[in-house]
């Protein structure tokens, strides 16, 4: 999703209410999805229902693992049933590559291989990319481990060079900054679409078109967009897309996928293999040949937990029922009410670290008594079940917040009351 697209959805309304009637069970939602009066805090409260987690925790952390819906863990747990009583163990990956390829924008789902997380993409990539010592890779300096480590992994083992380019808020000066990175060794990009230390929201886009301009590639870590922001991989240009199941499409935990395109998988050998990777390979039949598939299923192999992936496939079903657009509006919306209660209370105790043109469902700030902020998130926690991660990343000493479609409004204002009332102690 390019920064025009979000800031033109983030303005819009929400959509029409469109609610579950009856019970809030899985199956009334599943079954009948019906037009209903009740207005638009109704509509979401019934899909709160639907996640156990609310019974248990202010849950603001969905930036690390997001908690499933009912339909999800009933579908897991059905089919592990139906595999230890029919030794039937396999499952439909093409339908859910086709799945995720919706997700993504509406690529086709030979460009999808599913993993079992972001880390698996990004090593796919990092480990298999063609590349000579020497050669350079951009990463930011806002990376997660998993985004980082497999590069510098690669590095360790082939000499090539990872380089880190600093973000700034304005897009322009990161722009100018990658663009200053480059030299003829540069062989790839590889940026987080979203940061998960201060909520940036990269320039994907111009980042595509610049390495393109300069022979290299473009790669993206996009583990907190799909399923939060509507995504459109053809649209951000880029080369591949690592992504999960278990943040923010609410799916089983230990679920991945990648998108690359057909020419970049040209430049990416598999590193790990095995059964299925291929056109089946045979002793007799192959004559000592191995051929890889053509599609992106080639990174994949091997005997796969059926389970999980119908689990995710049944999480992308349940979020195409309210929709990707409404998901992202609800999830702004939100985010808009939690920074527009958190700035009063602002002054003289922390930074709002997320600029507001890059607002997402991911909020970060940072006390100005920051060796605070662990004793703040365990005070959140202790006295209000409030549930968030801190960000202790190259020092960054934040707190970060996060919400979803099941976060309710009145959530958000437990959320403004708990910060408030814990702030007076940092
Ligand atoms: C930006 C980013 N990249 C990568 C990861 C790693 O995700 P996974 O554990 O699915 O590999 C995370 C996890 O929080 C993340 O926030």
């Amino acid at each position: 999703m390019n920064r025009r697209s979000f800031l033109k959805l983030s303005a819009l309304a929400p959509a029409a209410a469109t609610v579950t009637l009856g019970s809030a069970s899985r199956d009334a939602f599943a079954d009948e999805i019906l037009t209903f009066a009740g207005g638009e805090e109704a509509y979401w409260d019934s899909i709160r229902k639907q996640f156990p987690i609310t019974k248990n925790l202010l849950f603001f952390n969905n930036g690390t693992m997001g908690p499933s819906p009912l339909a999800v863990t009933e579908a897991v747990t059905k089919q592990i049933v139906h595999v230890d009583s029919t030794a039937d163990y396999g499952y439909d990956h093409e339908k859910l590559n086709q799945s995720i390829g919706r997700v993504l924008g509406g690529v086709p789902g030979d460009d999808i291989a599913t993993t079992h997380n972001v880390s698996e993409g990004i090593s796919i990539i990092a480990s298999g990319l063609r590349m000579q010592p020497g050669d350079e890779v951009l990463l930011t300096n806002q990376e997660h481990g998993g985004g980082a480590v497999p590069w510098l992994a690669r590095a360790k083992r082939h000499g090539i060079v990872v380089k880190f380019v600093e973000l700034d808020p304005n897009d322009d000066v990161t722009f100018e900054r990658f663009e200053k990175a480059m030299t003829g060794r540069t062989k790839i990009i590889s940026v987080p679409h979203l940061t998960c230390t201060m909520g940036y929201l990269l320039p994907v886009k111009r980042l595509a078109e610049l390495a393109h301009s300069k022979g290299a590639y473009l790669f993206v870590d996009g583990a907190h967009p799909p399923g939060m922001l509507q995504v459109n991989v053809k649209d951000l240009g880029c080369d591949a897309y690592a992504s999960c199941g278990h943040k923010w499409l609410l799916g089983p935990k230990g679920t991945g996928f990648l998108y690359i395109t057909k020419e970049f998988r040209e430049q990416v050998m598999p590193s790990w293999s095995g059964a299925e990777a291929d056109k089946h390979w045979d002793y007799l039949a192959s004559d000592g040949n191995l051929e890889f598939l053509p599609t992106a299923s080639r990174y994949r192999f091997a005997t796969q937990s059926s389970s999980l992936y119908v689990g995710l496939q049944a999480a992308i079903e349940w979020q195409e029922k309210i929709g990707f657009a409404k998901i992202e509006s609800r999830i702004l919306e939100l985010t808009k009410q939690l920074r527009e209660g958190l700035a009063p209370l602002a002054a003289g105790k922390f930074d709002m670290l997320t600029p507001s043109h890059m607002m997402s469902g991911v909020t970060t700030i940072k006390l100005k008594n920051s060796k605070r902020y662990i004793d703040f998130a365990h005070e959140l926690e202790n006295k209000y079940k409030l549930r968030t991660r801190i960000v202790p990343e190259n020092d960054l000493e934040a707190n970060r917040f996060s919400v979803h479609v099941y976060t309710s409004e009145k959530d958000v204002e437990k959320f403004i009351h708990g910060v408030g009332d814990c702030l007076s102690s940092v």
